[in-house]
């Protein structure tokens, strides 16, 4: 197995010796750098994780972190930072970096944080930024689907939208809430007022105050200047708290009073600063049942769910996989520069027998790979991932003895209708079945043409 390489960009001798210490075994390689230049020698895309402190003589760590990017996007990074640096963590953690780490560390932390990075298990860096989403129209031309149960959504979607109450989607993984939400916010009187995006799941609890409420010069040792929170920015528009059953406690109790009162205290200030801010929450977690479990805050999930949006999961609106399908197949396409246009039958049934644990998500992503893979204008169902096809064949299996039976009538049934132009009479005949006992099971199984 190829070594995994760490690159550690600091001055200081003491650090390089834990390091060494920490990564002597044959698992690892270490490379140091102690300055701006030596960090870009040293530097290449086959580092795993690179380590560095925020001050690094002649430049500072932040400036080093972006030039480094420039010639590595995909670079991984853990800034080591002073005590109580808070500011300057925000700043790395907005610029993409994975996380930080107060001096002096734990060793075993330090280990753990870089091992986590190595396996892949922080979740995409997207998630972890703060994202405003300014001038992004979504309105529901986006949101595919003909369903009943989808239109019934849309249209409470429709009514709650120019309302300014609070919103609590919910829906399994993939279901679609972040486009409802972000629907919800342009079919608003909020429209053109701002729209922030945070996932509670990953920001760090030290940060998430000061980038929700703000702080004042001086709250903190690294607090240089007054900086607006969230809160603040956002007055008039929206803020979207994406898995927000995430959240700490001390972060709800905080958030609670914000609703309930309209008005908050950046850190460090005695001033209270009122704000008007509509709140839109999902989660894909049994929220009740976390309030049951003391996890959840009844009292703030009271206030969020004023009006639920409940996104059911794909395998409940089976019709419409065949137009989300067109849909992916075309924007994909179109993304590879590709000329795929078609999807076989064998494919498409396929889709339509899959339970779809990843809902539109794994959908999506399914249609994505097809069309990567392809070598024609038709996609056909080799192109399927294996665990689709085999689920398929388990598929036959489900059901009790009985029910399985009654669909085998079921479907004997409708083949002779189908033989004989479904007149009853002939089938029933074709079947060797006595009229009543046909007609009996047609009812019973729910057969019509
Ligand atoms: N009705 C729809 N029409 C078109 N695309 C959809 C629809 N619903 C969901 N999608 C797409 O499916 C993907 C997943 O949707 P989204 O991110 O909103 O789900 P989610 O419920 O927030 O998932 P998670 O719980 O995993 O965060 C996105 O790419 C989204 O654009
Ligand atoms: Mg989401």
């Amino acid at each position: 197995m190829r070594k995994k390489i760490i690159h550690l960009i600091d001055d200081e001798k003491i650090i390089h010796e834990i390091f060494k210490r920490i990564f002597k075994s044959n698992e690892y390689e270490l490379i140091i750098s102690e300055n701006k230049s030596q960090a870009k020698t040293h530097h290449t895309p086959d580092v795993d994780v690179t380590i560095m402190d925020l001050m690094i003589p002649g430049s500072s760590g932040i400036e080093i972190f972006k030039e480094l990017k420039k010639s590595d996007p995909e670079i991984k990074i853990i800034f080591l930072t002073a005590y109580g640096t808070i500011e300057s963590a925000i700043e790395t953690i907005k610029l993409g970096a994975e996380d930080y780490l107060q001096k002096p560390f734990n060793n075993i932390e330090l280990k753990h944080k870089i091992d986590r990075i190595i396996k892949g298990e922080y979740i995409k860096k997207e998630n972890i930024q703060l994202k405003m989403v300014l001038n992004q129209r979504f309105s529901f031309n986006n949101i595919i689907g003909k369903s009943r149960i989808l239109m019934k959504t849309l249209s409470l979607v429709e009514s709650v939208a120019k309302t300014n109450s609070t919103v609590l989607i919910t829906g399994e993984s993939g279901t679609g809430k972040e486009l409802i939400a972000k629907a919800t916010y342009n079919n608003s009187n909020r429209k053109n007022d701002p729209f922030f995006s945070l996932n509670s799941s990953n920001i760090p609890d030290a940060l998430f105050e000061s980038i929700l409420f703000g702080h004042t010069k001086g709250a903190f040792t690294s607090a240089y200047t007054d900086k607006k929170g969230v809160f603040e920015e956002a007055d008039k528009g929206t803020i979207f708290f994406d898995e927000i059953s995430n959240l700490n406690p001390e972060t709800q109790s905080k958030i609670l009073r914000v609703i309930q009162e309209k008005e908050f205290q950046p850190l460090g200030s005695n001033k209270t600063i009122k704000v008007d801010v509509r709140i839109i929450a999902a989660t894909n977690v049994d929220l009740k049942k976390r309030v049951e479990e003391n996890k959840f805050r009844e009292d703030l999930y009271y206030r969020l769910n004023i009006i639920n949006i409940n996104l059911p999961p794909l395998r409940e609106r089976k019709e419409d996989i065949p137009l989300l399908a067109e849909h992916f197949l075309k924007k994909y396409s179109k993304e590879n520069n590709k000329n795929v246009n078609n999807i076989d039958n064998k494919f498409m049934k396929y889709l339509l027998n899959y339970s779809w644990p990843g809902n539109i998500r794994e959908l999506e992503n399914t249609l994505q790979r097809g069309v990567i893979l392809s070598t024609s204008n038709t996609l056909t169902y080799d192109l399927l991932p294996t665990e689709i096809i085999e689920s398929d064949s388990k598929n036959i299996l489900k059901g009790s003895y009985n029910e399985q039976i009654d669909e085998f009538k079921k479907q004997l049934i409708i083949q002779a209708l189908e033989k004989n132009n479904w007149v009853q009479k002939s089938a029933c005949k074709n079947l060797g079945l006595k009229p009543t006992t046909f007609s009996e099971l047609m009812k019973r199984l729910n057969i019509h043409k």
